[in-house]
């Protein structure tokens, strides 16, 4: 795991480059046929003047496996957003992601691309997200991860994440090619139970 945590203008945000070893990145890619992809309305996408904002298909990992989740790849692996590499990287560039320790629930959506398709730019509802892009088939070209107020963008690299507040703008651009690029978000919070 390669982290390299990043300031520009008024976001801290952390792009972590080969998240998963082989092993798990091949059982990762397995896993992306058991899901049903289904469209925008039933994924919580966000929504612009009555439009959804993305155009691509997304399933929700943690419903999938809801009595059985230390049999998904995804979910057992994607624990690394809270391993201590990360989060202490994080917390000593930002005060802010202290609080990444303190979430204690999270979501697991994954999305999957074709050619064209699209996230446009929105926040999340979460306190915290991280988005890992896997791609798959041939791309040519496109399908950055984009920060649209900072003007950053994120070329798509294969088992690469990104980690960021939710509330900051947010999006993914189409992409070139037969391949698909699939995106794994997922949205930590704390909840409050008094
Ligand atoms: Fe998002």
């Amino acid at each position: 795991m390669d982290i390299d945590v990043k300031r520009k203008k008024n976001l801290t945000y952390a792009v972590v480059k080969n998240v998963y070893t082989a092993a798990e990145l091949k059982r990762i890619k397995k896993e992306f046929s058991v899901f049903e992809y289904v469209g925008p309305e039933k994924t919580d996408a966000a929504v612009d003047n009555g439009a959804y904002l993305k155009d691509g298909d997304g399933a929700w990992v943690d419903s999938h496996y809801k009595d059985n989740r230390q049999s998904s790849a995804l979910l057992t692996a994607n624990r690394v957003l809270f391993s201590p590499e990360l989060t202490n990287a994080l917390e000593e560039a930002d005060v802010f992601y202290g609080q990444l320790k303190k979430t204690n629930f999270d979501s697991t959506l994954l999305n999957k691309y074709s050619s064209g398709k699209e996230y446009k730019p929105h926040v999340d509802d979460s306190l915290i997200s991280a988005v890992t892009f896997f791609k798959t088939g041939q791309i040519i070209s496109g399908g950055e991860f984009v920060f649209p107020e900072q003007k950053i963008k994120i070329p798509l690299e294969d088992n690469t994440m990104v980690v960021f507040p939710g509330l900051a703008l947010h999006g993914a651009l189409p992409f070139k090619g037969r391949g698909k690029r699939y995106s794994m978000a997922q949205f930590a919070y704390i909840t409050y139970n008094k």
